[in-house]
Order: C-alpha cells, then sequence, then structure tokens
C-alpha cells in the first residue's frame, strides 16, 4: 500500500464512459502515468473490474462512481464530486448515437442524447473549471466528435453544442492556467458501432485506433490547444467542412444515414 503524502502528489482525473472504448484507454494511459482515477459510467460492475486491474497494474488509486449521466441525479453526484475533491483532469467522454432520425426517434430519446452528449459535458465543465481556475491549475477535455461540423440528426446536434460550448469556456478562461480541449474524432475503433447496432461503415483508412486518439488528444490537451481533431483523413475534412458551402454539408449529411447503411 502507498502513502497518503503519495496519493495527495499523484494527480486525479475523472473520466466519464470509462468503462469502454476512447473512455477505457484514457484511463489506462492516465493510470500509466501515475494519475489516480474517478471512473464514471453505468455498468458498475466492469467498472469496479477496471479499477482492480489499473490499481493492481500501476499501483494508483481507482475509485467508481456510478452514474447514468442521461439524469440529473447522476450528473449531480458526479458534479459533487468534483466540487468536494480535487480532480486535476476532467475527461468528459461518455456518449453514444441514435439509429433512427430526428422524426423517428422517441422525444425522450433525444432528449436523453442531448443531456449525455451536452448538457452533462456543459454541468461538469462549469464545476470543475471554477475549481481549478481556484486551484490554480487543472484541464478539461470535452470529446465531441467532427460530426460537429455535419448536420447528421441530434447527435451532430449535441456534439456542436459541445464543441462551441468548450471553445467558449476556452476563451473565458484563456488568462488562467487551466486548459479546455474539445477532440474531435472521426471513426474509432470502439463499442460504439455495436451498441448502435450497425455494421462499421466505410473503407478500414477511415478508422482510427484508440491509441491514436487518445495519445494526440492528450498532446494537444496538454500544449493548450483548444480544438484537437486526431487523424490526419479528419483534420483535412475538417478543413473542407470549414470551406464548403453548408448547403453540401447538408446534402452529405442527409446522404449518411446509420439506418439506410444497416
Ligand atoms: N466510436 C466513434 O466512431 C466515435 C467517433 C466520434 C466521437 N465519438 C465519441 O467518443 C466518445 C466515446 O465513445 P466510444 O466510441 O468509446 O463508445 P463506447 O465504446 O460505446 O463507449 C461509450 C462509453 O460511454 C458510456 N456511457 C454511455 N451512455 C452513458 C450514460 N447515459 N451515462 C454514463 N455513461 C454512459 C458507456 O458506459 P456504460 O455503458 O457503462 O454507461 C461507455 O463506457 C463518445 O462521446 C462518442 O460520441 C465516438
Amino acid at each position: 500500500m502507498d502513502s497518503r503524502a503519495d496519493e495527495a502528489a499523484r494527480p486525479r482525473a475523472l473520466v466519464t464512459g470509462a468503462g469502454a472504448g476512447l473512455g477505457r484507454e484514457y484511463t489506462r494511459r492516465l493510470a500509466a502515468d501515475s494519475y489516480d482515477l474517478v471512473l464514471v459510467g453505468r455498468n458498475e460492475a466492469r467498472l469496479r473490474e477496471l479499477a482492480q486491474q489499473l490499481e493492481s497494474e500501476f499501483s494508483i488509486r481507482a475509485e467508481v462512481v456510478p452514474a447514468d449521466l442521461s439524469a440529473a441525479e447522476g450528473i449531480d453526484a458526479i458534479r459533487a464530486v468534483i466540487e468536494s475533491t480535487r480532480v486535476d483532469l476532467l475527461i468528459n467522454n461518455a456518449g453514444y448515437g441514435l439509429k433512427h432520425g430526428l422524426l423517428d426517434s422517441d422525444p425522450d430519446e433525444l432528449a436523453e442524447l442531448d443531456t449525455v452528449l451536452s448538457g452533462a459535458v456543459r454541468d461538469l465543465s462549469v464545476a470543475a473549471a471554477k475549481e481549478m481556475k481556484a486551484r490554480g491549475r487543472g484541464g478539461i477535455i470535452n470529446v465531441s466528435s467532427l460530426a460537429a461540423l455535419t448536420t447528421m440528426g441530434q447527435y451532430a446536434a449535441s456534439k456542436s453544442a459541445a464543441l462551441v460550448f468548450t471553445e467558449a469556456l476556452a476563451g473565458e478562461l484563456r488568462d488562467t492556467p487551466v486548459t479546455v480541449t474539445a477532440v474531435l474524432p472521426g471513426f474509432i475503433r470502439t463499442e460504439f458501432h455495436e451498441r448502435l447496432g450497425v455494421d462499421r461503415p466505410g473503407p478500414g483508412w477511415i478508422w482510427l485506433d484508440v491509441e491514436h486518439v487518445v495519445t494526440r488528444s492528450l498532446a494537444d490537451a496538454r500544449r493548450g490547444k483548444v480544438v484537437s481533431i486526431p487523424g490526419w483523413q479528419y483534420r483535412l475534412a475538417a478543413q473542407v467542412a470549414h470551406v464548403a458551402p453548408r448547403s453540401l454539408i447538408r446534402l452529405g449529411s442527409e446522404k449518411f444515414s446509420f439506418e439506410r447503411n444497416s
């Protein structure tokens, strides 16, 4: 067992959606960097197993706080952790997609998705930013998506809100040591598409590995970059999206549908 002094000296990160995909890789990378961790998600058993693995492999402390971030109680529980304990790095990563479009989805489903992808990101970021600003250090990473630059349904609308929010917060924290970074990945090999119940679309080269996304986004965050786009193909796509007429973006977004492509 390590001493309390060691624990006090180690940085501490809170990662939402820590049990799978990108979140799981963030936790492994941070544990290897001697971060203590707070693991957040709905699947408590999976998070506890991960916490045990990380603690024994990397000699760090990993706590589990189960929470459903589509509900106010879940967000409040994580906000309470942020306000009552030291969190040096917050990674708002939890997320998922919807298979159906706006008109074919239940309105409650759309609202829940918006809460996880945007509302929770906003509330937890604001709470963490206040604490970090007062402490004079800290970082926030919000996992948005390249879809934020498209018009692909509620997912794109909520990811876009998370992107603009993150940029606005970074502006308010410009003269402080606190960094805020939005990550805009393209397609990543995770459980995301399995959970959606769709095959992975497109050719192999469009797929990013979680390792690459985590390496690039952590490096960009450390440099204080406000927007991180892992993968050369997606940096190029983002440049095209910024200069393309919006009507073309809308047309392309309409043509892309998980329902049609599955
Ligand atoms: N994969 C891609 O192609 C891709 C592309 C661009 C952006 N992204 C974004 O990357 C982030 C990570 O996704 P991923 O690709 O790693 O997918 P993933 O493998 O399916 O993991 C998603 C994680 O989010 C958690 N989660 C989902 N709903 C939640 C809720 N209501 N409350 C709390 N936690 C919740 C899940 O944990 P529990 O089930 O335990 O709750 C899981 O750990 C998401 O924000 C996603 O939108 C993914």
